[in-house]
């Protein structure tokens, strides 16, 4: 969208460019040098994206401000409280809040497709043991490609659709599968019966031995934390998504980039880390040497589940998953959690600190989601394949929006060249 009439004015020693402004709906205007280089000759440079929009959406808008998080319009906190998992999938994907059929038919739909294919279960068995579930889920979503050669056509939108609801459908499969494989037990198939976040939790922690009944408790915690990591505008397993898309990649291959890249320490992978350095600094008591190392510049340790790129004050879903995490853990008799009492008592700290206050730095999304998943009975291995299982929609709604709009640019960043200029070749006699 953009404002014919604005444009800001660049002046390049002595060449002025003007450059259109475009106009949101919310959140900061963007000038547009698309036709920079064309005009100035000159390249912007913005490693790490910190001013940078790499593309329009409609989808998830973030306040990093106000500490507000918008799906299609409405609030995480509404529909952590009001809504479900997959109603919220419907919304990402299509933009409204399904009818009453809407919904039952979506959600029809998509335990239609909660199976795999037989033959994908060697793929399990192909991997050690002690693999993390995360290099699992990479291998065996970019291996959905080599299965469902009826949903691979991006050009098709009918094999858009079919292609996204298998995703949404099968990655909670193949987290239960790859969490069962290292565990050494059975794998447990997806029933029709059950809900989404029901259907996980018994995928996960039914054994042949013995009927499993869903506990309501936790089920509800497992839909709320599906809901709260489900999308969040162009971070960097999104953006991977997008990029990979741009190329004309299959969409379970472009999921599979996602995963990879959700699974690093500072990304998704910070849920996980986060509880081991719960573990490691084990008491109240030493919470102050971290807080120190933390501030140490010359200390690469940094206090996980701390800090957002876009998040300079609460992160929305932190205070859902605070509030969730008293509640669960209560409700399962397990208030005392002393990871539980470490958590709230280092937030508390870090929030007092002057260095955590200057810089910004407040709780995000993965402060206290491990501090439930454990509680829930997941080793830490499995925290950031639910958060990959979750943010399955986040990617597939936002590819299936890049290319809806039809008329796809690949995506090819230019550089700062410092390298050596040009050189002829020296014969090795002659080094
Ligand atoms: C997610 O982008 C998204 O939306 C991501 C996500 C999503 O839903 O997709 O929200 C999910 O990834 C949440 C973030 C999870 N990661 C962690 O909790 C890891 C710990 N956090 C940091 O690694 C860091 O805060 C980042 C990576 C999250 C953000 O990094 P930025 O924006 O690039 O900030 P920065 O690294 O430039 O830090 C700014 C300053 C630095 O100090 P100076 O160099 O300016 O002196 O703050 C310091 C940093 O050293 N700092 C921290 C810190 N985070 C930043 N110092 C101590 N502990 C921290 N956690």
């Amino acid at each position: 969208m953009t404002d014919s009439q604005r444009s800001a004015k660049l002046d390049i020693e002595g060449q002025t460019l003007d450059l259109p402004i475009m106009s949101p709906t919310l959140g900061p205007d963007v000038i547009d040098v698309s036709k920079l280089y064309g005009q100035g000759k000159v390249f912007t440079f913005d490693p790490g994206f910190t001013s940078t929009a790499s593309c329009e959406s409609k989808i998830t808008f973030i306040d990093g401000n106000k500490g507000e998080l918008l799906h299609r319009g409405y609030p995480i906190d509404q529909l952590a409280e009001k809504s479900h998992y997959l109603e919220v999938c419907y919304l990402l994907l299509y933009g409204e809040l399904p009818s009453a059929d809407q919904l039952e038919h979506f959600e029809n739909r998509v335990t239609m497709h909660t199976m795999l294919h037989e033959q994908m279960m060697n793929f399990f068995r192909g991997f050690r043991r002690d693999a993390h579930p995360m290099a699992i889920m990479t291998g065996v979503v970019g291996a959905l490609s080599a299965f469902y050669h009826d949903s691979l056509d991006i050009s098709d939108p009918w094999q858009r659709e079919v292609a996204s609801i298998r995703m949404i459908a099968k990655l909670p499969t193949i987290a239960a599968y790859a969490f069962k494989y290292s565990v050494g037990q059975p794998f447990v198939y997806p029933r029709n019966d059950l809900d989404y976040a029901s259907n996980f939790l018994r995928m996960c922690f039914a054994v042949p031995a013995e009927d499993y009944e869903v506990n309501p408790i936790l089920s509800r915690a497992m839909d709320r934390i599906f809901t709260l990591h489900a999308d969040h505008e162009q971070n960097a397993s999104t953006s991977t998504v997008r990029l990979a898309g741009s190329s004309g990649a299959n969409p379970f291959a472009c999921i599979a980039a996602g995963i990879a890249c959700l699974w690093g320490p500072a990304h998704g992978g910070a849920n996980q880390a986060c509880l081991e350095m719960l573990e490691e600094i084990g008491s109240v008591e030493r919470i102050p040497e971290y807080i120190d190392r933390a501030k140490d510049k010359d200390d690469p340790f940094r206090l996980m589940g701390f800090g957002h790129r876009v998040y300079k004050n609460f992160d929305p879903r932190a205070m859902v998953m605070k509030k969730s995490a008293d509640e669960v853990l209560s409700l399962l008799g397990v208030e005392n959690n002393p990871k539980l009492q470490v958590a709230k008592e280092l937030e508390r700290i870090a929030l007092e600190d002057e260095y955590f206050a200057s810089k910004k730095l407040f709780p995000n999304v993965d402060f206290y989601s491990g501090i439930i998943l454990e509680a829930m009975g997941f080793p830490t291995s499995m925290f950031t394949p639910i958060f990959a299982v979750s943010r399955t929609i986040g990617w597939i709604s936002q590819w299936k929006e890049m290319i809806d709009e039809g008329n796809v640019k690949i995506g090819r960043p230019r550089q700062l060249y410092t390298g050596e200029t040009n050189r002829d070749y020296v014969d090795v006699e002659k080094r």
